[in-house]
């Protein structure tokens, strides 16, 4: 078997074509929607996601205002930041990227994001409200997620969904959000990581297997049921070269697989600006 290729570039493509009708609405209404990005450091890979969060954003009319702070910056000159950044009416949305450099505590950086203005869903108010069911923006690896596995029309609803990780910014909140009572959600899910014992057999078991591990190949051919759906979403690198949790032989018995490039990265950053209009649209 060959699996269908899960294309995010294209999926969020059509997604940005509607979010620039959305963005220009609230731009002719005298309010264009503004996202604030924090980069603190020089990691290369993190300059490159926030240069690409913010072509997104010039293809889709949202105006970014981009704030790079030095990898020495201290806790309280981030924290300014963010509290400039959450008293600028031109900035709806703000995203502190991460990882944050040692030394800096990123869930102090996330609680000091205003909870309307977080694009990320990161705040405990938004993760908060997702654990209660009602989210309001939720985190945007896993909405992309959702939204590419709904654009294939993969079946999710009723099936059991196996992810390997459980970060902050994946795992967690797409547990959350697929065993939510909503459309392209209501899944039996099942949570595993890298320490589990015999983590084959619980993939095996997987309906859709996302991995989200950040380690690379972690999933191999005989760790996946035949013609089950399989979302990468788990990276890592080795020098400059981005690696997949997914080793690519997985094509082989899959019924769907999602690219290590063009994949769920375009659906994350789609989801990011996603965000960031709904945030302007809900600003009276
Ligand atoms: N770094 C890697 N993924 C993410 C994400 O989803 N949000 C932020 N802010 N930083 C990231």
């Amino acid at each position: 078997m060959s699996a269908i290729r899960l294309d995010g570039q294209a999926v969020a493509a059509r997604i940005k074509m509607q979010l620039a009708d959305r963005a220009a609405r609230l731009a002719a209404a005298g309010r264009p929607v503004g996202l604030g990005t924090i980069l603190v450091g020089d990691d290369p890979a993190s300059a490159a996601y926030v240069a690409m969060k913010h072509a997104d954003c010039a293809e889709v009319g949202v105006t970014s205002f981009h704030e790079h702070l030095a990898a020495n910056a201290t806790q309280d000159e981030l924290e300014a930041v963010i509290g400039r950044m959450n008293a600028d009416p031109r900035v709806h949305a703000i995203l502190v990227q991460l990882p944050l450099p040692a030394g800096l505590d990123e869930e102090r950086a996330l609680r000091a994001v205003d909870p309307d203005k977080d694009v990320d869903g990161l705040h405990p108010v938004n993760l908060g409200r997702l654990v209660m069911g009602r989210p309001t923006v939720v985190a945007c690896t896993p909405a992309g997620i959702v939204e590419l596995l709904a654009a294939y029309d993969v079946p999710v609803e009723g099936r059991h969904v196996v992810i390997i990780g459980r970060g902050l910014t994946i795992g967690r909140p797409l547990a959350l959000l697929l065993a939510s009572k909503r459309p392209g959600c209501n899944a039996a899910v099942t949570v595993v990581h890298t320490g589990v014992a015999d983590l084959g057999a619980l993939t095996r078991q997987g309906d859709v297997i996302v991995a989200a591990a950040g380690r690379a190949g972690l999933v191999a051919p005989d760790m996946v049921r035949p013609g089950a759906a399989v979302v990468a979403a788990g990276t890592s690198w080795a020098g400059r070269k981005l690696l997949s949790d997914v080793d690519e032989s997985v094509a082989d018995v899959a019924g769907w697989l999602s690219p290590r490039i063009g994949g769920v990265g375009p659906m994350t950053r789609a989801m990011l600006v996603r965000n960031a209009v709904t945030a302007a649209e809900r600003v009276r």
